[in-house]
């Protein structure tokens, strides 16, 4: 039977209760398809910093190499400031494990509202491929002066030709695959005269070689107006790092609730592993409650196992969520419901387990 390595970083807050969530629902659909996840837990995270000063072990990224993927939980803690645990864990992870993408699907799924008047399923299904390796994020810049009046900060952001035209690459591949082939490109490059104009460059020569996809570019700003305004217009986009991130926090609103976004950052080139994670944070202000939505880490699961080469698994698992939904029985407090994170989870498991009984 194949098996597969998956490294467990739960992390901090409700992370800790949606992974196991997830692993329950991947034990199961292994048990279906013929393989099995063996989990490793690392437990790292904002506790672990609190006790040791550090968010993971000096070597962590290189044990994390010989796992097939890594299942991440959510990082960040009030006691901690947020911009030590993500970038001493999560973008570091992302950067050296050479994740050069952030897959994000936005969808409406039948038996959530969307805040958005009138809008259904039919409506919000976009899919958001993010650069994950450089851009704003990159981490270049300092602070000089601190604490005096002249205190001064730069934060560069670093965009290079490879970098651009592989995310392109990919996200026209993925738009190519989809049934509306449609691909936005989300730019600045108004105001952005130098890194958002070699951006736009770079995106509209990889357009060429996709002449079955419809291609637009759009200024970031007015895409987010769109993405509330017109979301049906819109499929695959594509995005830097920042912009992204601001437009999949938009996305993940509009289709009802931070509780049901997945996420994967992937290595396309498998050199490493690739690591999935619900999109959402460590929300302090539920956790422990056991009323988090396990769906977002469920689903961000069935991503990894699509990563692995378990495509029957994953769509699987998406119907069984789908159906979940769809029946409204069982809602978490996110949804509008009293359900909790266990009777969530057993409302999956249940309907996997239904779907080849
Ligand atoms: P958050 O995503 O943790 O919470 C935002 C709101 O959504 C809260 O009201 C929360 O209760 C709700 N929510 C989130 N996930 C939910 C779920 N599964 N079920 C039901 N409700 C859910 O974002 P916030 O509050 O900005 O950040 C909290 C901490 O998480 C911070 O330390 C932040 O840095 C960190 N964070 C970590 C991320 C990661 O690990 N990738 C991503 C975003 C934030
Ligand atoms: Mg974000």
């Amino acid at each position: 039977m194949k098996t597969y390595r998956i490294a467990v970083i739960a992390g901090d807050g409700i992370g800790k209760e949606v992974i196991p969530a997830g692993i329950d629902v991947l034990t199961l659909a292994g048990a279906q398809g013929g393989f099995s996840c063996e989990f490793t837990q690392f437990g790292w995270g904002c506790d672990y910093y609190l006790q040791h000063g550090r968010m993971m072990e000096p070597d962590g990224v290189d044990r994390l190499l010989t796992f097939d993927a890594i299942y991440l939980g959510a990082i960040g803690d009030p006691r901690v400031a947020d911009h030590i645990s993500a970038r001493e864990l999560i973008l570091p992870l992302r950067q050296r494990l050479r994740q050069w993408v952030n897959l994000r699907p936005m969808r409406l799924l039948p038996g959530i509202s969307s805040p958005l008047a009138g809008r259904t399923a039919a409506d919000i299904d976009m899919l958001c491929v993010r650069e994950n390796s450089e851009g704003e994020y990159c981490g270049m810049g300092g602070r000089l002066h601190a604490g005096t009046p002249y205190e001064a900060a730069t934060q560069t952001g670093l965009f290079t030709r490879h970098g651009i035209e592989r995310i392109a690459r990919y996200a026209f591949q993925r738009a190519a695959s989809r049934p509306r082939r449609l691909l936005a490109s989300a730019t600045k490059s108004n105001a952005l005269q130098h890194a958002m104009v070699l951006w736009d460059e770079v995106v509209a020569r990889v357009a060429a070689e996709f002449p079955q996809v419809e291609f637009r570019k759009y200024h970031v700003d007015a895409l987010c107006a769109r993405m509330v305004t017109h979301p049906q217009t819109l499929d695959v986009i594509v995005a830097s790092n920042l912009f992204g991130d601001i437009l999949t926090d938009i996305g993940s609103a509009i289709s009802g609730s931070l509780g049901v976004a997945p996420g994967g950052n992937i290595n396309p080139d498998r050199d490493m592993p690739s690591m999935f994670e619900p999109i959402h944070g460590s929300a302090p202000d539920i956790m422990g409650k056991g009323i988090a939505n396990p769906i977002a880490a469920i689903w961000a699961g069935a991503m990894m196992l699509d990563h692995l080469g378990e495509k029957a698994a994953h769509d699987a698992i998406l119907r069984a969520i789908e159906q979940v939904i769809g029946d409204e029985r069982v809602k978490t407090p996110d949804l509008g419901g009293r359900a909790t994170t266990a009777e969530m989870t057993k409302a999956v498991t249940q309907a996997l387990a239904a779907r080849v009984a």
